[in-house]
């Protein structure tokens, strides 16, 4: 960490189209006061720099420059989106041996450089990533966490507000498990301004076919939008920003993760997507939402196939 009392130092690998959006938002949102940019492509991490930098007369001042591995040395956070994007039609598993080869590339000289700080990992297949960034830097498993099924969440609440004619804020519902095909949504302990999912639904006459396939689109979003515009990255990049700020600020706020269980859900030694309470020591509890017994069979079968994975990728 940083010796300066109450400088909030963020170092982000990956300055694509996840990365460059992340660093945006930092300037709209002023959540650290020093931003550090990192990739292999040296023109635009000093284009983007020399970019961003123009936005502080019109928000705040910010100190955002191109850097090197080194930086992370005292660095509060490092944002980990480096990695090949999704193609249409591949799933983010499809990714696994590619992403992992350039992580490794990345947590030896962010660890050499004596980071002692907090991981967020988005870079895909995430959980596997997340898993992965832990057992190569040997952090303590609270100070790595994953984008897990966040952006899958605020999808799964755009749906719902959409569809129940709700304001947004008043929408309590998560997706849980892999951030991928075997996500699902935990419907008995969503409530929609603090009345049961189930009942309002029933009131409106929505059964639960139209739910389920409410659910799909929401599993399926990411690679909509990517047929669309090739990629996504608003989403993703703001649910970064979230995490971000309930780490620096010290927030301790619950928010979706991919988190490291340890015994919820029955499942052990691995990071998967469920809320968790977010503050400067990072993951400070990992939460457990209430399942029927069949989300809870969904629960561990999301599990199972994320263990094939990282069976076959870690070992
Ligand atoms: C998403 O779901 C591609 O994982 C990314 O938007």
């Amino acid at each position: 960490m940083t010796n300066q009392v109450n400088h909030h130092k963020v170092v982000l690998v990956g300055d694509g189209s996840v990365g460059s959006s992340y660093a945006f938002a930092m300037m709209q949102q002023q959540v650290a006061d020093e931003l550090v940019i990192v990739d292999i492509a040296q023109d635009h991490i000093q284009g983007d720099a020399l970019d961003l930098e123009d936005v502080q007369p019109l928000t705040a001042p910010l100190d955002v420059h191109a850097g090197t591995y080194a930086d992370a040395s005292d660095a509060d956070l490092v944002i980990l989106t480096a990695g090949v994007p999704r193609k249409p039609g591949e799933s983010r598993l499809d990714l696994v041996n590619k992403n992992l080869k350039i992580l490794q590339s990345i947590i030896k000289p962010v660890m050499d450089s004596g980071f002692d700080g907090i991981f967020i990992v988005a870079a895909n297949p995430v959980d596997v990533l997340t898993a992965a960034t832990q057992k190569l830097s040997g952090l303590p498993r609270n100070r790595v966490i994953g984008s897990g099924t966040s952006l899958d969440t605020s999808r799964w609440q755009v749906a719902l507000a959409k569809k129940f004619n709700a304001d947004l804020r008043t929408v309590n519902a998560f997706i849980l498990g892999e951030h991928g095909d075997s996500e699902f949504a935990a419907y008995e302990a969503a409530t929609i301004a603090g009345k049961p999912l189930l009942t309002v639904a029933k009131e409106a006459g929505v059964t639960q076919a139209e739910l389920d396939d409410m659910e799909q689109a929401t599993r399926v979003k990411g690679g909509s939008i990517i047929k669309l515009k090739g990629a996504t990255f608003y989403g993703v990049a703001t649910s970064l920003m979230r995490l971000s700020r309930a780490v620096l600020h010290n927030e301790n706020v619950v928010l979706p993760i991919g988190a490291p269980v340890d015994g919820q859900y029955g499942l052990h030694d691995m990071y998967i997507g469920t809320p968790a309470l977010i503050n400067a020591t990072g993951v400070a509890e990992v939460l457990e939402v209430p399942l029927s017994a069949a989300e809870q069979a969904k629960m561990v079968k999301s599990a199972d196939a994320l263990q094939a994975v990282l069976n076959d990728a870690l070992n």
